[in-house]
Formats: structure tokens, sequence, C-alpha cells
């Protein structure tokens, strides 16, 4: 039985100028997963996501979508095809309102476009997360950090993706928020939402996760199921704060 990936990323490498934050990656993710990528402060998360995602052209290597060539393409044709990306640090349009913020999210998308379609998705989306119902006309900037984080997925779900890549969804967030915002995460997963995960929260993302990927400046240096992980020493010391040689498993 084989499965094709949904996307696949082979000796990927980024240079910015003189720095090379990406140095020769390859990862895959089966449709339907949650992919986990955890690694330290500038270990190249962010870097990895927006060249999937279009925003940077890889500097060598290779990325497939959907069995096709994407490397290099721009960030409106990759959303148009199905990559959507909540970004590090959200990027809501603060002085637009949350419907319009989600809106905005549906005017990348393939196929239907019409009125009936987008308040079809926008009921899909309020239905998922309710907070937002209540506040559809508040600027998206006057809004906390987990209901800009609310915005930031939802504006991502309108596009309609088949791959949703999150930047580190928990940061900033106060602890009842991260359940909320992680509760979504997982139920989208359940509804069949593939994702590649972003987070120096490694031991919420492995919770969740079916397979993760350790990214080490620039390196993946470990790869395995999530439960792998968790259960190896150079994580629990590293990523978990739990000392391998005092603790027994
Ligand atoms: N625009 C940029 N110009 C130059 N260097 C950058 C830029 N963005 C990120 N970097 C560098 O690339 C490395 C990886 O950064 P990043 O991908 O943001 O890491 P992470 O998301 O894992 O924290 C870091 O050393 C960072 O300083
Ligand atoms: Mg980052």
């Amino acid at each position: 039985m084989s499965t094709a990936p949904l996307l696949e990323v082979r000796n990927l490498k980024l240079s910015y100028g003189g720095i090379t934050a990406v140095k020769g990656i390859d990862f895959y993710i089966n449709p339907g997963e949650l992919v986990t990528l955890i690694g330290a402060n500038g270990a190249g998360k962010t870097t990895t996501l927006k060249v999937i995602a279009g925003l940077l052209k890889p500097s060598s290597g290779s990325i497939h979508f959907l069995g096709s060539a994407i490397g290099g393409q721009p960030a409106y044709e990759l959303a148009a095809l199905g990559v959507g990306l909540v970004p590090e640090g959200r990027g809501v349009f603060a002085r637009m309102t949350i419907l319009e913020n989600l809106q905005m999210g549906a005017y990348v998308r393939q196929g239907s476009h019409s009125v009936k379609s987008i308040d079809h998705d926008l009921e899909v989306v309020l239905e998922t997360f309710p907070r937002l119902r209540e506040r559809l006309s508040q600027l998206a900037g006057t809004l906390s950090g987990g209901e800009q984080q609310m915005v930031a997925i939802a504006r991502a779900m309108m596009a309609r993706p088949k791959l949703l890549l999150l930047d580190e969804p928990s940061m900033g967030l106060a602890p009842l928020m991260v359940e909320t915002i992680f509760g979504v995460i997982q139920n989208l997963n359940q509804h069949g939402m593939t994702i590649l995960l972003v987070e120096q929260n490694a031991r919420l993302a492995l919770s969740m996760a079916d397979r993760a990927y350790v990214l080490e400046s620039g390196v993946i240096t470990l790869s395995g199921t999530a439960n792998e992980l968790l259960n190896d020493d150079r994580v629990r010391e590293a990523y978990l704060g739990v000392d391998a040689k005092t603790s027994a498993t």
C-alpha cells in the first residue's frame, strides 16, 4: 500500500545573504496527518514555513505539493493551490473588522467566490470559533492575542486549504487560550485537515501530532512518531526539560 505524500520536501536550502538558515532538509506529510516541526528559537522553523508558502524562494532543493513541483512559485498561486499559512505573530489586518479579515481569506482561493459560497464557509468557521461570531464588526487590532489567533486560523480556513501551516500558534497566549486553540487545531485535523505545526512548545505539539521532526540550526536531527520523540532521551532533555538520567520513563 502506498499513499503519495501531500507535501514532500527534499534537500531544501534557504540562505539569507550570507546566513544559511535551512541547510538541506528532507521531510514529508501524508494526507490527513498532523506533523510537527519542533526546535529552539532561530532553528529555521519560520523560514521553512515561509519557503513552503512561497514567501521565500528556496536557494536549492525541491518541494512537491499534490505531486507537482512548487518550489519558487509565488505565495498567491500556492494559496490558490491549497497551501494555507497562519503566520507567526498572527498577521491579522488590525484596522479591519473580523468579518473583513475573514472575507479577505476567501479572496485567494480557487473555486467559488460567490457571496453564497463565502457565506457558507463563514458559517462553518464561525461554528468552529463561536467567540468570533459575537464580535464580527469589531476591529481585529482590538482583540486579545488569543482572539487574533482565532481570526488568523479562521481566515486561513476561508481559503479552503488542503495543507495548513501553523507557525507558533501558542506564542504569547495564556494557558487556557492555548488549550482552546489547540483543541481547535486537533479538531480540524480529526475532520481531515492536514497540518504542519511549528512550535517551541514541544510537549504540547508532540502530545497532538502523529509524527515529528526536530530542527536544530537548520538541520533535521531527529524524526519519528510523536510518541517515539516524546520518549527519546535527547528530546526529553533538550525540549521537554526532563533530566533523562534521573527520570524513569
Ligand atoms: N529576514 C532575515 N534576514 C536574515 N536572517 C534571517 C531572516 N529571518 C531569519 N533569519 C535568520 O535565520 C535563522 C532562522 O530563523 P527562523 O526561521 O525565524 O527561526 P525560528 O522560526 O526557528 O525561530 C536565524 O538565525 C535568523 O536570525
Ligand atoms: Mg519562528
